[in-house]
């Protein structure tokens, strides 16, 4: 009676009002036995949960499985995960079962013979199913990861409460939730009448634009090489192109132009798309374009001079509540001289958990020199992923005083599995001294405080260049809370013009724009920066919206810099 009238007051869920009976099935698991699920029948609940082996997402909730795995098994509760994705092998689900120490059997559904049982649509997606093989909850695990966010914790644990529910006789009350993660693509049939092919058109346009990412090694989750895997990918390339989530750019192109600008011209776009729509056609392998070949290791060439830190750091599995802390490391350099950069690049040790590393020159005569804010000073070069090392142009070095440090910052965020890294700055020196030091300024404000709630709060700093300067790149730097931020000069003549906008600024993507022509500016122009910071409970990535926030290193706390790589044109 009670789970009647609450019924009646909640109407029907969409599950519980379509409840759906799975019929019986049998897969082969990782060890190549069969399971059907018929045998679970002595179950009190059996939670299907259908992964993947590369989906960001879905990797990031290997621990949490784990967990509830634990939590629930010694319950009655039988977990079984089912892989139906096409680009995923036998081999493949067994190593990613080893390697994220999956506690329960993962089937592969080789034909996709049972995904439409079940109609699951991504990666990780949870399918409750109680004695009678009824579907009681579908949907997310929690409500921890998604896209373009990681909260410090779940704020519902919606297949939890769902098994909870279940095991004490009481309604589902959450019966069917979105999951976040990877759309598994359905095998495509291409159209006999398919203009486009992947030979022909779509292969070099993912050398042009995807594959400087997704290769193996690289940052991006999976490689786009092969006919196969793309075809595999294509419901998710389809999703994240339309919704220009990749490649990922984050300058208004209403200003500024930008000679790194990887956004996709809307011509390639539409070809992509197109051939998506009709089905994926392979095409004449004739046709197909060479391989790109990428330059392994070091993008500046041999370093002249290697940096490393000082040993490696064990990166876990899955973050603290706050995330892992910074990591500085300080090495002196030892050089007896003052040095000249031509170019320098930081480079990580294991790409699948650096962040992004800020490396910077202390010591020597930097503490004397001039500063601009005095924050951030001394930068020499970031890394963030994607992002290319510093080649300064002909006839322009960075000064490394004698006698300095270099100091690492390093920035982690865990993946699901246990891991190493060390990281290093290399450094090819100029052949002679430059004609132009090549500098860099933090445009900062330190003074702020973000009341706690507060949405879309305002900070603004603001440089100006005594004399006549050349800026060449902009490399905005805020945290968690950070929403949008845009460089504005305003020149002596009291004209002014926006060098960039960031409307949607995203922490996991610290972007440098390099500047397509360098811009000149007369002595007294005056740069200004205006960030926005989100501390509400409305920015997902917030680590705390109780608190008020102030400048300070770590990540929750904030930061405002607007850096700029420039050089005096008189010096
Ligand atoms: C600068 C590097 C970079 C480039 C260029 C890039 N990607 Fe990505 N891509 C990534 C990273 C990193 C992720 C993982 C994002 C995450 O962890 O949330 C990703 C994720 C994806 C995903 C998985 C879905 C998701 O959001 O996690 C798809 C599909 C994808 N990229 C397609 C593409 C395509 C198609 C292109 C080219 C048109 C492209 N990417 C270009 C780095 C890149």
């Amino acid at each position: 009676l009670f789970a009647l009238a609450v019924w009646a007051l909640r109407g029907p869920t969409r599950a519980e009002s379509a409840a759906a009976v799975i019929a019986d099935f049998t897969l082969n698991d990782m060890l190549g036995k069969p399971w059907s699920l018929g045998s679970a029948k002595d179950h009190k609940a059996v939670v299907i949960l259908f992964l993947g082996t590369e989906c960001p997402i879905n990797n990031a909730y290997g621990p949490r499985l784990v967990e509830l795995h634990e939590r629930y098994a010694a319950k009655g509760v039988e977990f079984v995960a089912i892989n139906s994705n096409p680009q995923d092998s036998a081999e493949d689900v067994k190593r990613h079962a080893t390697t994220h120490k999956l506690p329960f059997r993962v089937l592969k559904d080789a034909e996709q013979a049972v995904l439409p049982l079940f109609g699951a649509e991504r990666t990780p997606e949870a399918f409750l199913l109680d004695p009678s093989r009824t579907v009681r909850y579908r949907g997310r695990i929690d409500d921890q990861f998604g896209i373009d966010f990681k909260r410090p914790k779940p704020t519902r644990e919606d297949l939890a409460t769902a098994i909870d529910d279940l095991l004490e006789g009481k309604p589902i009350s959450v019966a069917r939730t979105d999951a976040p993660g990877c759309l598994i693509t359905r095998k495509p049939k291409a159209s006999a009448e398919a203009t486009v092919t992947y030979s022909k058109h779509v292969a070099p346009l993912l050398q042009k634009h995807c594959q400087e990412c997704h290769r193996a090694g690289q940052i991006g989750p999976m490689a786009l090489m092969e006919y196969d895997d793309v075809v595999a990918w294509s419901d998710m390339i389809r999703e994240v192109v339309t919704k220009k989530r990749m490649p990922p750019w984050h300058a208004d192109p209403k200003h500024g132009r930008f000679d790194n600008d990887r956004s996709l011209p809307e011509t390639d776009r539409a070809t992509l798309l197109r051939w998506i729509e009709q089905g994926c056609a392979k095409g004449d392998a004739k046709e197909l374009p060479p391989p790109v070949q990428f330059a392994e290791g070091w993008r500046i060439g041999t370093p002249d001079h290697v940096v490393l830190t000082p040993k490696p750091y064990t990166v876990p599995a899955k973050a603290p509540r706050w995330g892992i802390p910074y990591i500085y490391w300080i090495v002196e350099t030892k050089f007896e001289e003052d040095r000249w950069v031509q170019a320098v690049e930081a480079k990580p040790g294991n790409r699948a958990v650096v962040h992004h590393i800020l490396v910077y020159v202390r010591g020597g005569e930097q503490a004397k020199r001039e500063r601009g804010d005095g924050i951030g000073d001394g930068l020499l070069v970031a890394y963030a992923p994607g992002d290319l090392p510093s080649v300064f142009p002909p006839g322009m070095a960075k000064k490394i005083p004698k006698g300095s440090s270099i100091v690492f910052q390093m920035h982690y965020t865990p993946n699901g599995v246990e891991q190493a890294d060390q990281s290093a700055l290399g450094l090819v020196f100029a052949k002679e001294p430059p004609r132009h030091e090549m500098r860099t300024r933090a445009v900062a404000q330190t003074r702020f405080s973000i009341p706690p709630g507060e949405a879309a709060h305002r900070v603004v700093s603001s440089s100006t260049f005594s004399k006549d300067s050349t800026l060449l790149s902009l490399f905005p730097h805020m945290h968690l809370r950070g929403k949008s931020f845009e460089y504005k000069l305003h020149y002596p003549d009291g004209k002014s013009e926006v060098l960039l906008s960031v409307p949607k600024y995203n922490f996991d993507w610290q972007n440098n724009y390099r500047f397509a022509r360098p811009v000149e500016l007369p002595k007294g122009s005056r740069l200004e920066c205006t960030a926005y910071f989100d501390n509400s409970t409305g920015n997902p990535n917030n680590p705390d919206p109780a608190k008020t926030v102030r400048w300070g290193e770590q990540t929750w706390d904030e930061m405002m810099i607007g850096f700029v790589d420039y050089y005096i044109r008189g010096d």
